[in-house]
C-alpha cells in the first residue's frame, strides 16, 4: 500500500474548513502550494490518480452489498473511535467528538431531529479506513467519474495521472451519463459519503440521505458545478446539503461534548429511526 500522506483523516477536514473560511488572506492561498502543505497535496495527488471508473465500480461491488456484519450505530461509533491518531498535534478530539459537535450545533439551531441524527452519522463511513482502505479512498472532495472533471475540483491538475484521461468517452462533458439524468445515476469518487448513505438509506428521510451522500461533493454544493447532470429534484434537495455543510465545517471549535449528559437524548434519537443493529 502507498504511504499514508495525512497525519490523520482530520487533516483533510481541516484543510477544507480553512479553504472556505471567511475573509481569506493572501497567506491562506499559499496553503495550496505543495511546499506549504505537502501531506495534503500528496493526498490529492493519490486521490486524483486513483479514482477511476473501474476503481469506483470495484469498490461499490465490494462494499455496497453490506457484507461486513451487523452493528448498532453506537457500536459503529465506538469502532470508528479506534481511528484516533496521536500523530495529529492539532486535535485531541475523537471521531465521536466531531460527530457530536456537528449534531449538537444542528440541535442548538432548532433543526429537525432527523437532521441532528444526520450530523451524528455523517462520518461513520470513515470506518472504511479500518477495513484497510487508503486515505485517498475514504476522504477527499468527491466528484463524478466517467465524465469530464470540472475546473472547480481542487488540485484539478493532478488528474493528469488518472488513467481515465485516455478514455475518450470519459472526457466529454456528459461522459457515460445523459443530460440532467439525476445524481442517483452518477457515480461519484469512492469514499465515506457513499458508504454511509447506503448503510443508513432504509432508515433516514430523503433530505438526510442527500446530506450524507453529498456532504463532500464541494464542486457541486459550494461551486455549482455539474448542474448539467443534476435534475430538478437534486436542485431542490441540495438546499439541504448546503444547510448541513456549515455544521460539518465550522463546529470544530465548539467545546467538547459531554457524552454522559447528552447520551439519553441521542439514545432516544437513534432508537427512533434505527433498529438495534443494521448491516454494514
Ligand atoms: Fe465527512
Ligand atoms: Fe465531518
Amino acid at each position: 500500500m502507498q504511504a499514508q500522506p495525512l497525519s490523520s483523516l482530520d487533516q483533510w477536514d481541516d484543510f477544507v474548513a480553512s479553504r472556505y473560511r471567511e475573509g481569506k488572506s493572501e497567506e491562506e492561498f499559499r496553503q495550496y502550494s505543495p511546499e506549504t502543505n505537502p501531506g495534503v497535496a500528496e493526498f490529492y495527488r493519490q486521490n486524483h490518480a486513483g479514482q477511476t471508473v473501474d476503481f469506483v465500480r470495484a469498490k461499490r461491488a465490494e462494499y455496497l452489498s453490506l457484507q461486513r456484519g451487523r452493528k448498532s450505530i453506537w457500536e459503529a461509533a465506538e469502532y470508528l473511535n479506534a481511528l484516533v491518531d496521536d500523530s495529529d498535534p492539532d486535535t485531541d478530539l475523537s471521531q465521536i467528538d466531531h460527530l457530536l459537535q456537528t449534531s449538537e450545533a444542528i440541535r442548538k439551531d432548532g433543526h429537525p431531529r432527523w437532521m441532528v441524527l444526520a450530523g451524528l452519522l455523517h462520518d461513520l463511513g470513515k470506518c472504511l479506513c479500518l477495513y484497510g482502505e487508503p486515505q485517498w479512498a475514504v476522504v477527499g472532495d468527491t466528484f463524478p467519474v466517467g465524465c469530464a472533471w470540472s475546473d472547480q475540483i481542487v488540485y484539478r491538475e493532478y488528474f493528469s495521472a488518472n488513467p481515465d484521461r485516455d478514455v475518450a468517452e470519459y472526457q466529454t462533458e456528459y461522459g457515460i451519463y445523459e443530460p440532467h439524468c439525476g445524481l442517483d445515476k452518477v457515480m461519484l469518487s469512492w469514499g465515506h459519503d457513499e458508504y454511509i448513505y447506503h448503510v443508513t438509506k432504509p432508515y433516514m428521510p430523503e433530505p438526510a440521505q442527500y446530506m450524507l451522500r453529498y456532504h463532500s461533493f464541494y464542486p457541486a454544493h459550494k461551486h455549482g458545478a455539474y448542474r448539467h447532470l443534476m435534475n430538478q429534484h437534486d436542485e431542490e434537495m441540495f438546499e439541504w446539503v448546503r444547510k448541513f455543510n456549515p455544521y460539518d465545517l465550522y463546529s470544530k471549535g465548539a467545546e467538547r461534548p459531554k457524552l454522559s449528559e447528552i447520551k439519553p437524548y441521542y439514545e432516544d434519537l437513534v432508537a427512533e429511526y434505527f433498529p438495534a443493529q443494521i448491516d454494514w
